[in-house]
């Protein structure tokens, strides 16, 4: 309603004019969310995100140069309890001072054409995407101001991944860009730092996760913010004052949504959608808007090569999940892995590209 219709009606109506005035203005105010659950909880969804129903998840990083077992490679090989055929597998291939770092050489992408991959998603049906920007490893997948040569434009690919997909999406399809972001990192010194003064310092959520997530959301836009971060006490991440600020202050205030992994304790609680545990899918109604996060691949998120045909669900499985999965109220993301190379192997392909999928079924 314009302030001229605004003043016409109040003409005719006089007195109920004026609450209905004050009544919104009082809204208005009332729509500023505060730092604590109570308040962020409170904002509605966005109503894209409910009736998007179906949305692809994109598992890229240097994790995919080894593309062995899965995205926790690194984690398996060097974490606190080695997974023997990760150590072997080092051992039999690479030279013995070969570091983790050295795998981002060869994080080529000579073959990512974003334009190709856009249209894959469009076909597929999807009215979201959702890539991660940054896993575990710590490698960012856009020229971040704070991963200082552990990043997608220093080193490996020496390209904007993040930023090629939001161009390629936005100019060719009407999808909505997600971004999966992880507050934590396996191996970042200064975050280990910060856990051994058991969270008191935080040099490294103030000096990188956090700025990061700013970085995202000011230079991408996303409306899907897709956070991953549980080993760490919620007010060690601040997620709280960036959720006010993403809601209230951002330039996607009003058409973000956010998943619920926040901190420790806040899945399935906290937040935006909840996405509970990796493939959740509770069979029920539920009421809180829920999202089933699940992969083609079911033991790995990221591509590896070791997988066998058999290792992937059936179209068959695939529709049937989606079908449990919307009609318990959830959205369903269904995640691909693409190689190093900026491929997507036939088989994932295949799944997405017909155009007939999972669409016809809503
Ligand atoms: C995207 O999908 C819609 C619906 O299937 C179709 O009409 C449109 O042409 C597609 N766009 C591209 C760029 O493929
Ligand atoms: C760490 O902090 C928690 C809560 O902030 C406290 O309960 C615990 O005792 C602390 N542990 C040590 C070793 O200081």
């Amino acid at each position: 309603m314009t302030i001229n219709s605004l003043g016409l009606v109040c003409s005719a109506c006089g007195l109920l004019c004026l609450f209905v005035f004050f009544s919104q203005t009082f809204s208005l105010t009332s729509a500023k969310y505060t730092p604590d659950w109570k308040s962020l909880d409170s904002r509605p969804l966005p109503a894209w995100y409910d009736e998007g129903k179906f949305g692809i998840f994109i598992h890229w990083g240097v994790f995919s140069v080894p593309s062995y077992i899965s995205e926790w490679f690194w984690w398996y090989w060097r974490g606190t309890k080695p997974r023997p055929t990760a150590v072997k597998f080092m051992l039999e291939n690479y030279r013995p001072d070969f570091t983790y770092a050295d795998f981002a050489a060869d994080f080529t992408t000579e073959f990512y054409n974003p334009d190709v991959w856009a249209d894959l998603f469009n076909a597929s049906g999807a009215r979201y995407v959702v890539l991660t920007t940054k896993h575990h490893e710590g490698f960012t997948m856009w020229p971040s101001s704070v991963s200082f040569n552990w990043n997608s434009k220093d080193c490996g690919p020496n390209r904007d991944l993040v930023g090629e997909l939001a161009s390629a999406v936005r100019s060719r399809t009407d999808i909505h860009l997600g971004l999966y972001h992880s507050l934590f990192e396996w191996f970042n010194p200064v975050l280990r730092q910060d856990e051994e003064n058991n969270f008191t310092t935080k040099n490294f959520v103030t000096n990188k996760a956090m700025p990061e997530l700013y970085e995202i959301v000011n230079t991408y836009k996303p409306d899907v913010v897709w956070s991953d971060g549980d080993p760490a006490p919620v007010d060690y991440w601040g997620s709280k004052e960036f959720l006010a600020w993403l809601y209230n202050d951002s330039p996607v205030k009003d058409t973000v949504v956010t998943n619920d992994r926040w901190g420790e304790g806040t899945g399935c609680k906290h937040g935006g959608f909840f996405t509970c545990a990796d493939r959740y899918n509770p069979g029920k109604l539920q009421n809180h808007k829920w999202e089933n996060a699940m992969t083609i691949d079911k033991q790995s998120w990221g591509y590896r090569r070791d997988a066998n045909i058999k290792d992937y669900l059936s179209i068959e499985e695939i529709i049937s999940t989606f079908i449990e999965t919307i009609s318990c109220g959830g959205n369903m993301l269904m995640n691909i892995g693409p190689t190093k190379d900026g491929t997507i192997e036939p088989v994932l392909r295949s799944v997405c590209a017909d155009g007939t999928f999972l669409p016809t079924l809503l």
